[in-house]
């Protein structure tokens, strides 16, 4: 019998099997080693959709699919308390941020991010986003050559600027570079990371300032924008978040928007590998399918974290409270199970897809309000149309011989050569 049944029975059936089990006193090693494929190799040679495993010298439970993916986000079994590691805190999140809050006080936060991803709101960025890079554009043709990867980042942190209602400081390419070391940098080790770690709390200090400048009286050109919703958000108690914790959630808006520049990088590489399908993006349906299929199909995040809430049995396996569970993000959305020829980049697929909400998961699964879900999954969406739209219509270039092959062992991935475009001119 396969160990890739149903939840329900795993639930429901006394089936005598306990959860496969990799031998072995720990993995971290191999984890590194085998980035974005970890959870999907073991799929395969242990074929069970859950496993057990040792990372960071405690027990992983690792589950894959969408069934695993519906019981992972069951807020009644897991939590999220103390299940990003340290290092990813230090660099990515922050401390104290919406990702690592359970219960009413997740559900207030979260609501105070879903507020501003109203319709107008993404419509208002993506419109910012546009002109910035269109001006930017124009520098752009005055160069050799340029890396895509790199100018868009700074086109995104300067639209997630204006947007935010944080004031553009002169070099924005340095305060662009401080974001990504945030989330380039959570997988490495040495050197490397610990620049992630003084770039968050650089730009930490220098958010908190504008939120101690909104609380003051100071800034009344941010009325109306997440800087002053975040700055005078009041929690579940009705108390002022203090200003180091809006800080981190204002860098939850500013820095996953820098990070889109990873999906544009992809999305360019897309265009260029797929020429037939690049040929049938005619409107906006057309490039949401596309967009679709670039963030099932290319790497981001490789997992997601929690933590057992509270002991509970599937079958006859217990699942011991705190013990941590990685949901599989990448492995689920090339699961087989999941997807028919989950190799091939096939935006069709996305043709009136009626998928679950714990199927296509590049930015989580679940639900928005009650659950982690990405709160920018919506924003994504939008501005990577915008990116396709600008590299299809509004910008003529070639693409040098270069290395576009990406590792499936480096976290997070972008094509090797950055996308070097030449001969760019606005159009
Ligand atoms: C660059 C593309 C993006 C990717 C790949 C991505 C991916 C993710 C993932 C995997 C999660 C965690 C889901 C979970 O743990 O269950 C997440 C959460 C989150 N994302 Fe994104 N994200 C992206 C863009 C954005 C954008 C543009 C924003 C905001 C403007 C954003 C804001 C958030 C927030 C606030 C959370 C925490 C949600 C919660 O804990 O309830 N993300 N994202």
């Amino acid at each position: 019998m396969s160990y890739n049944m149903h939840l329900r029975d795993l639930i429901f059936i006394n089936n005598k099997r306990s959860i496969p089990s990799e031998e072995g006193i720990d993995h971290s090693l191999k984890l590194l080693k085998e980035g974005y494929q970890f959870i999907l190799n073991r799929r395969y040679t242990m074929d069970a959709n859950i496993f057990e495993t040792k990372l960071l010298g405690e027990t992983a439970i690792c589950l894959t699919g969408s069934e695993m993916a519906e019981l992972f986000y069951d807020t009644d079994k897991f939590k999220r308390e103390g299940a990003a590691p340290k290092p990813v805190q230090k660099t990515l999140f922050g401390e104290g941020g919406v990702q690592s809050l359970d219960g009413e006080a997740h559900h207030h936060r979260k609501a105070m991010f879903m507020r501003v991803m109203k319709p107008d709101d993404l419509q208002t960025i993506r419109r910012l986003f546009a002109k910035h890079w269109q001006k930017d554009a124009r520098a752009w043709e005055q160069q050799d050559e340029i890396q895509l990867y790199e100018k868009v980042k700074t086109v995104l942190f300067k639209a997630a600027c204006e947007w935010t209602g944080v004031p553009l400081e002169e070099n924005p390419e340095d305060r662009a570079d401080q974001i990504s070391e945030m989330f380039e940098t959570p997988a490495h080790i040495g050197i490397r990371h610990l620049k992630g770690w003084k770039a968050r709390s650089d730009a930490e200090k220098w958010m908190a300032s504008y939120v101690e400048e909104v609380r003051n009286g100071e800034r009344s050109d941010a009325a109306g924008t997440p800087l002053e919703a975040f700055s005078l958000h009041r929690d579940h108690h009705g108390e002022l978040l203090d200003a180091e914790t809006a800080a981190v959630e204002l860098l939850n808006l500013i820095r996953p928007i820098t990070a889109i520049s990873v999906y544009v990088a992809f999305a360019a590489l897309a265009l260029h590998e797929y020429p037939e399908e690049a040929a049938k993006l005619q409107s906006e349906e057309a490039r949401e399918r596309f967009v679709q299929e670039v963030r099932r199909y290319y790497p981001f995040f490789p997992f997601t974290a929690a933590r057992v809430k509270q002991d509970f049995t599937m079958g006859e396996h217990t699942f011991k409270e705190g013990t941590l569970a990685l949901l599989d993000l990448y492995g689920t959305n090339h699961h087989p199970d999941e997807w028919e020829n989950p190799g091939r980049f096939q935006p069709s697929r996305f043709e009136g897809w009626q998928g679950t909400p714990f199927q296509f998961i590049p930015q989580g699964g679940g639900e928005f309000d009650f659950g982690h879900r990405c709160a920018g999954e919506w924003m994504t969406v939008e501005l990577l149309k915008e990116s396709v739209l600008q590299l299809q219509e509004h910008l003529s270039y070639d693409l040098p011989e270069q290395n576009l092959s990406f590792s499936l062992t480096t976290i997070p991935t972008i094509p090797e050569s950055g996308i070097v475009l030449k001969n760019v001119q606005p159009v």
